[in-house]
């Protein structure tokens, strides 16, 4: 989809300066020494990025290339050097902080345990020598599909640790996308749980391990089952094993497996416009400097803080900020298993007071519903503990953004608004918080070295303020995606065709304010972005047309006071269409339907029926007319070429 004017309706004038405290602690303390790194980023990006990356990796032998783009857009980072990323993580911080705090994990019915860095190093060693016993080496993939639980965490770390790739598929995931996932990445094993706690209701992962594992993943060998709920699950002999009987007896050494700079760390799927997800491929060294970077940079990371990053491992952000940022810099990390509403709204801030978080990461959408709730529920808590808080996922409106200032950050706390995406591994434009002066919306500027830009159709750079335009990433940087697993031209067809290999492209449009400040507003692919988390359209619509009754379907985004976008899909049936368009058996029953296909969160809100799709002459689906249907809005386009002038009514459910 082309925008050649991306017109922006968003004025916002309000500005936050950090407070002298937070300044006066903070890693960086003005503009003047943030510009300062920028500057030296500007004047020789390779160097820059090679001087954080000997000092902040433990290398077990260091690098001599820095960069090498003889292969663009494909790019090596740090190439000949050699490491182990949960060596990083974990053995090199044993000296100082063996007994330092790594995980304080709080379960939805309030059992807490915590983790020391001794505690869970010896965990990793320990399940790491358990994934050996079964099999997995070097370069092999495992499915992670486990709740949000230490021991999820310890899986992906000793992956790590043995060279071993992970992909972690989210918990709410179904069998079916389970399934796909496992398949694409050709994983030898799956590392699940019987279960997990959630919404005072257990999760059946393993029932739908087993689904998926039944209907096909011919590559799956083992099946490695955490014992999380202790509820009667169904057993295979010979492929499943008990994860306590995988680890009993096995040593907790394990040294790790040495591997050079570019080797795959994990795959993640994530939603793109078209066809199947993409399995993001990550590397070693440069994904691990930026998650240390932004840990420094943007969440000001001090010895004696408590981290919160309330993402789930299934998603960028809890391998970034839950399982390998924090840990490669040795702070504790605060997880959380349940709904953020159980017993009530005020969870989350329950958490905060109990385990004294000074550092609080959470989505726009969580910050919504919570504040939905009312002021008095945060109002119960002492919060005073907080010092920086965070959001990232979809950009956040103003008014949640003076809520948590106000009401959460009680006015003390700057606000690290950070855009960045599965692909770009760490952020990207998000301000420092110690120098930036903030402003409600907006993600501020980029980091010091990323270069980040706002362009038009042809490439060239919008000079003039708060005009829409493409946003672009100009030069490569460490913690950049390496390629889409097993299909590498779709990597540069995505990121890299649009302006013939010179930029990457981020598939989000952005302004750019006359202070050179970013304002991320929207994506300009049929992606949406629904409560922080990315789904195709092409996804749900191939969901729904896999059920019987469907002959097409189209699905567009509608605004959402709560999830940010909700889904609104328009279905042709087999069958004739229901009088006057609403049949709320079948209705539930697609719903239901996408649900187990793909997941809860895709399910659609609403779905109006009618016998044609709107199209153009070429066959495309007139997806703006669509969008403008199911948002309630007046149609301004041109209509006259719709075959059936009917359907628009059928459409907007009138007949
Ligand atoms: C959106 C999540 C506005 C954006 C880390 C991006 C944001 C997509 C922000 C990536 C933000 C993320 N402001 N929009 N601070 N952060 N986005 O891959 O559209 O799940 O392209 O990564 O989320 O989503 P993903």
């Amino acid at each position: 989809m082309t925008r050649e004017n991306i017109d922006s309706i968003l004025q916002e004038d309000r500005q936050f300066s950090p407070t002298a405290e937070f300044t006066t602690a903070a890693r960086i303390k003005n503009m003047g020494d943030l510009e300062a790194l920028k500057r030296q980023a500007e004047q020789d990006h390779e160097g820059f990025w090679a001087n954080l990356a000997r000092q902040e990796i433990s290398w077990q032998s260091p690098f001599e290339t820095i960069l090498n783009s003889d292969n663009a857009p494909h790019f090596s980072w740090f190439e000949d050097g050699m490491l182990n990323v949960s060596y990083n993580c974990l053995d090199r911080h044993l000296d100082a902080k063996s007994g330092k705090t790594a995980i304080i994990f709080e379960g939805e019915k309030g059992d807490v345990c915590t983790l020391t860095y001794a505690e869970l190093h010896r965990e990793v060693c320990r399940f790491g020598n358990a994934l050996r016993a079964n099999g997995i080496e070097k370069g092999d993939r495992a499915v992670i599909y486990m709740p949000m639980i230490p021991e999820a965490v310890i899986a992906m770390q000793a992956c790590a640790r043995i060279g071993a790739i992970h992909s972690v598929v989210f918990g709410g995931f179904s069998a079916e996308s389970l399934k796909d996932r496992i398949e694409d990445a050709g994983a030898k094993l799956l590392i699940t749980a019987d279960g997990g706690f959630r919404g005072g209701k257990i999760v059946e992962l393993k029932q739908a391990a087993d689904k998926a594992l039944d209907r096909g993943c011919p590559t799956v060998e083992k099946s490695i089952v955490f014992k999380r709920t202790a509820h009667d699950v169904s057993w295979t002999e010979g492929r499943d094993v008990w994860w306590h009987d995988a680890i009993a007896g096995q040593s907790s050494s394990c040294d790790p497996v040495w591997v050079g700079s570019e080797q795959p760390l994990f795959l993640l799927y994530t939603s793109g416009s078209t066809g199947k997800p993409k399995g993001i491929q990550h590397s070693s060294a440069g994904y691990l400097l930026n998650t240390i970077t932004t840990m420094k940079w943007v969440f000001d990371i001090h010895d004696d803080d408590i981290f919160w990053c309330t993402a789930d491992v299934g998603w960028v952000t809890g391998h970034s900020y839950v399982a390998y940022g924090p840990l490669a810099v040795g702070a504790t990390v605060v997880m959380y298993e349940g709904a953020p509403t159980v017993p009530d709204a005020g969870r989350f801030w329950a958490l905060c007071e109990r385990h004294g978080v000074t550092i609080f990461y959470t989505a726009p959408t969580a910050i919504r519903a919570l504040m939905k709730c009312g002021e008095e529920i945060p109002s119960k808590y002492d919060l005073s503990s907080l010092r920086l808080l965070g959001t990232v996922g979809e950009p956040i409106n103003p008014e949640a953004w003076m809520w948590y200032h106000r009401i959460i950050g009680q006015e003390r706390c700057p606000i690290v608004d950070t855009w960045w995406q599965t692909e770009t591994g760490a952020h990207m434009i998000a301000p420092v918080p110690g120098a930036v002066v903030t402003k409600p919306g907006s993600c501020t500027l980029p980091l010091p070295g990323i270069d980040a830009g706002v362009v038009d159709e042809q490439g060239n750079d919008i000079t003039e303020p708060d005009k829409g335009g493409y946003l672009v990433i100009k030069k490569p940087w460490p913690s950049m995606l390496r390629t889409i697993w097993g299909d590498d031209q779709r990597y540069v067809d995505t990121y890299w065709s649009k302006f013939d290999g010179k930029y990457y492209l981020a598939g989000d449009s952005a302004r750019r304010d006359k202070d050179g400040y970013f304002w991320i507003m929207g994506r300009i692919d049929d992606v949406l972005n629904v409560s922080g988390h990315r789904l195709g359209t092409m996804e749900v619509e191939s969901a729904l047309v896999a059920n019987e009754k469907v002959a097409e379907a189209a699905v567009v985004g509608h605004p959402d006071p709560i999830k940010g976008e909700g889904i609104f899909a328009f279905v042709v049936l087999k069958g004739e269409r229901p009088t006057g368009g609403i049949d709320e058996a079948l209705t539930a029953a697609l719903r239901n339907w996408v649900g187990e296909q793909i997941g809860p969160i895709a399910k659609p809100d609403d779905i109006r029926y009618a016998d044609n799709l709107p199209k153009t002459r070429s066959g495309k689906i007139m997806r703006r007319l669509l969008r403008a249907i199911a948002s309630g809005e007046e149609i301004t386009q041109d209509t006259s070429t719709l075959e059936n002038e009917d359907i628009l009514k059928q459409l907007r459910g009138e007949t």
